[in-house]
């Protein structure tokens, strides 16, 4: 019993220096991936992973680092990983948490499309809270808030969302922010992994379709 107290605040600690570790990072981040988007990520994870009974220490600890290897904040996903390892490494992490936890962030990017499905329950949890963040209330809004920082407009009526694309084309070709709602946002709801998520996503995605609805009437002067 003690033992496992001491371990539950051995791995709170863990978690909460991981927090520290990802705000200072991500802190003056603009391309979608700033600490808030880090703590809502995590606060969903441990809200799937305890609805369908998974680890919510290696949850939690993914959410938490997910972003730290990405390649538009550090040039290499390699280096980033190797980063995240030195960190689980220092800060003690059992070796079957952070082969874990490495083994899920580097297959999490949903990068236009082409990725393995996730190995493990946890993995799918991790992967459907990031999912989850760009779409609803709050995905919307990070839609608009990635538009405006690459200096985009928000909608030009003949621009055609791609509906194939590679990772280049994915990253760079400037799209509107509408465009994105069917490149990715609109397309979310089917790749949710667990039960609880396509629950949520359900939700979330009937706030896009609606939204969409309202943008297209203001748009046109109709209401
Ligand atoms: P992740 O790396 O988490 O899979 P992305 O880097 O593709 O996600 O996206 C981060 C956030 O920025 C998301 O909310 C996404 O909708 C938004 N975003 C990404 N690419 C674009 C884009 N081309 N236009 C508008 N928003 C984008
Ligand atoms: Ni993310």
């Amino acid at each position: 019993m003690a033992d496992e107290a001491l371990l539950d605040d051995r791995r709170q600690a863990v978690l909460e220096a991981a927090a520290r570790y990802a705000r200072e990072t991500l802190e003056n981040d603009a391309s979608g991936h700033d600490w808030w988007h880090i703590y809502r990520v995590d606060r969903l994870a441990e809200t799937i992973a305890n609805a369908e009974g998974a680890d919510v220490f290696v949850c939690r600890l993914a959410a938490l680092l997910h972003d730290i290897a990405d390649e538009k904040l550090c040039g290499d996903e390699a280096e980033g990983l190797r980063a995240v390892r030195r960190w689980l490494d220092a800060h003690r992490v059992d070796a079957a948490s952070a082969d874990h936890v490495i083994g899920i962030i580097s297959s999490m990017s949903f990068k236009g499309g082409g990725r393995p499905p996730m190995r493990t329950l946890e993995g799918r949890v991790v992967q459907d809270a990031d999912r989850l963040d760009a779409i609803g209330a709050v995905g919307i809004a990070r839609v608009f808030a990635y538009t405006g920082a690459k200096g985009r407009p928000i909608h030009v009526p003949g621009i055609e969302a791609r509906e194939r694309m590679t990772k280049d084309e994915y990253r760079s070709t400037g799209g509107t922010a509408i465009n994105h709602f069917y490149e990715k946002l609109l397309k979310l709801k089917d790749l949710m992994n667990t039960d609880y998520a396509k629950r949520l996503a359900e939700g979330r995605h009937r706030q896009l379709e609606q939204y969409l609805a309202c943008f297209y009437e203001e748009w046109e002067g109709i209401r």
